[in-house]
C-alpha cells in the first residue's frame, strides 16, 4: 500500500475529526462569506506524484480553492432555483459516501429498497398516487430526458413499433407541445433524437407563462388524431405560472397524447394550503419531474422521475446481461434509468424527510412562499424597479422602472457586493433578474439584506 495511504488508513477518525472541524468553520461562516464569487480563471496544476495525504489535500484544497466558492448553500443565494442542505440532508449525504452503495442492483442489500421507500415518502408528501412509480436521477434535466424517452417509447407504441429496438427512424414526425418549456426540455429532445424542433411552443395566456388551453386545443385538433407529446408546466422558471393541469389532461378524451408535467420545483406547492390547487389534475400526468436539489434542500445532485408506465420505462432503459438478470415484474434500478452504477442518492433525502417529516418541509416551503412576496412588497415600493409579473410562488420578477437594458449593470453590483446573487433573465423580451427562494436557511433579515443592496445598486 502507498505510504500515504496506509498512514490515512491509520489515522481514520482523526482525519474524519479533522474534516468535520473543518466543514463546521465553513457552515459557520456561510452568512458573512461573499455570496457569489465572480469566476477568475484557475489554470491547473500538475498532478502530485507522490500524494500530499488527506491533511496535505485538506490544505492545499482550504488555501487554493475553497476561498472561490460561492455561499450556495447559504440563505442569500437567490440564483436559478438553488435549495440548500438541511443538517440532515449533510449527514445523509456524508454516509452515502461512507457507505459507497450503488442501488441499481438487487443483488447484495437492502439500498434499493430505502430508495423504494424514499420515493413512497415523495409521493405521499407531494400528494401522488402510489401508480406513479419513480427513480432518482442526477436532476430535473435527467427527470425531464427519462419521461420524454418513455414518452417516445409510447408514441412509437401507438404506431405499432418498438423506438427502443428499432430507432427513432421508425416513428416519423414527432409533435411536443408546450407553452414555456425550460430550456431542458429542448436539450433533452437533442439527446433523444427527437431534435429540438420537434418542440412547437404554444401561445400563453395574455401576461402569463401558462399556456392558453384552447390554443393547445386548437394544435392537437390540428394533428388529426396523430399522438403527440404534450409538456406541461408547473412552476416556470421565470415568474413560477404554472398551467392548468387539470384542463390539459382532459383534452386527453378527445386527442392522444402523452402529459408530461415538469414540477420541477412548483411539484412543492403541494406544501402549501394556499398553493396546492396550482397542482390539481398533476396526478393525471403520465411522467412528472421532480427536483430534490431545489425546494427539498438536499445536496446536488438529485431528483425524482415518475411514471405509469413502468413497461415502457423499462423497455428502453433496460439494461440485461447474464451478470445482472432480466428485468422481470419489479425491475431493479439498473433498468429503470440512464446510468448503471450511481451512488445512493437517496439516502440525503431520506435523512431529511426522516428528520423533518411533513410538517418541517412544509414549514421550509410556506417560509419561502412568504419571503418571495415580502420582497416582491419590497420591489414593488422602490420606484427603480417594477415588478413583471405578480409573484405567483417562490420567484420575483422585476426590472428597472428606466431602461430595463441597465439590469445586467444591477446584477453584477448585487454580486460585487456580496450581499446576496440573483440571475438574470428576459422575461417576454424584457431583459430581467429573477429571486428564487428554495433555501432553508432564508429568513426575513435576509430579504431585508437582499433589497437594501438592491437599492443601493440602482
Ligand atoms: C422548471 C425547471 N425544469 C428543469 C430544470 C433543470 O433542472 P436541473 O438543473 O436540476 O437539471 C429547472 C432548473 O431550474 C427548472 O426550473
Amino acid at each position: 500500500m502507498d505510504s500515504r495511504l496506509g498512514d490515512d488508513l491509520a489515522q481514520i477518525p482523526e482525519l474524519i475529526d479533522a474534516t468535520s472541524a473543518y466543514a463546521v468553520r465553513i457552515l459557520d461562516g456561510l452568512a458573512e462569506r461573499p455570496v457569489a464569487r465572480p469566476p477568475a480563471r484557475r489554470e491547473p496544476l500538475p498532478l502530485p506524484a507522490p500524494g500530499a495525504g488527506t491533511r496535505g489535500a485538506l490544505a492545499a484544497f482550504a488555501e487554493r480553492w475553497e476561498p472561490g466558492f460561492s455561499a450556495g448553500a447559504g440563505s442569500r443565494y437567490l440564483g436559478f432555483v438553488t435549495g440548500g442542505c438541511t443538517p440532515a440532508a449533510l449527514a445523509g449525504d456524508w454516509l452515502t459516501g461512507v457507505l459507497d452503495q450503488n442501488p441499481t442492483s438487487g443483488l447484495d442489500s437492502t439500498a434499493p429498497d430505502l430508495e423504494r421507500e424514499t420515493i413512497a415518502w415523495l409521493r405521499e408528501l407531494l400528494g401522488l398516487p402510489a401508480a406513479l412509480q419513480g427513480a432518482f436521477v442526477s436532476g430535473a434535466t435527467m427527470s425531464n430526458f427519462a419521461g420524454l424517452a418513455i414518452a417516445r417509447e409510447w408514441l412509437g407504441e401507438q404506431r405499432g413499433v418498438s423506438i427502443a429496438e428499432h430507432g427513432t427512424a421508425a416513428l416519423g414526425p414527432v409533435h411536443v407541445l408546450s407553452g414555456r418549456a425550460h430550456s431542458s426540455v429542448g436539450k433533452a429532445l437533442s439527446m433523444l433524437g427527437l431534435g429540438r424542433a420537434a418542440l412547437r411552443p404554444v401561445d400563453v395566456l395574455p401576461t402569463r407563462e401558462a399556456v392558453d388551453v384552447s390554443r393547445l386545443a386548437s394544435a392537437l385538433e390540428a394533428l388529426d388524431g396523430e399522438p403527440a407529446i404534450v409538456v406541461a408546466n408547473a412552476g416556470t422558471v421565470n415568474t413560477g405560472d404554472f398551467d392548468d393541469l387539470r384542463a390539459i389532461a382532459a383534452l386527453r378524451d378527445r386527442h392522444p397524447f402523452w402529459l408530461h408535467v415538469d414540477a420541477a420545483f412548483g411539484a412543492f406547492a403541494a406544501l402549501s394550503p394556499g398553493h396546492a390547487h396550482l397542482l390539481d389534475g398533476l396526478a393525471e400526468a403520465d411522467s412528472i419531474c421532480v427536483d430534490l436539489h431545489k425546494w427539498l434542500n438536499v445536496p446536488y445532485d438529485s431528483a425524482i422521475q415518475l411514471t405509469r408506465r413502468r413497461d415502457l420505462q423499462t423497455r428502453v432503459f433496460q439494461n440485461s446481461a447474464a451478470y445482472l438478470g432480466s428485468p422481470g415484474d419489479d425491475p431493479d434500478f439498473v433498468h429503470l434509468t440512464p446510468e448503471n452504477s450511481r451512488r445512493l442518492r437517496a439516502l440525503a433525502a431520506w435523512f431529511t424527510l426522516a428528520a423533518y417529516g411533513r410538517e418541517g418541509h412544509a414549514e421550509i416551503v410556506r417560509r419561502d412562499l412568504a419571503l418571495a412576496s415580502r420582497l416582491g412588497e419590497r420591489i414593488a415600493a422602490m420606484p427603480a424597479y417594477r415588478l413583471l409579473a405578480p409573484v405567483r410562488l417562490n420567484v420575483v420578477c422585476f426590472t428597472l422602472a428606466g431602461d430595463p437594458t441597465g439590469i445586467g449593470r444591477v446584477a453584477q453590483a448585487v454580486t460585487d457586493s456580496g450581499e446576496a446573487f440573483l440571475t438574470t433573465t428576459v422575461y417576454d423580451g424584457v431583459p430581467a433578474l429573477r429571486a428564487a427562494f428554495s433555501s432553508w436557511r432564508t429568513t426575513e433579515d435576509d430579504v431585508d439584506r437582499v433589497a437594501k443592496a438592491l437599492s443601493r445598486a440602482c
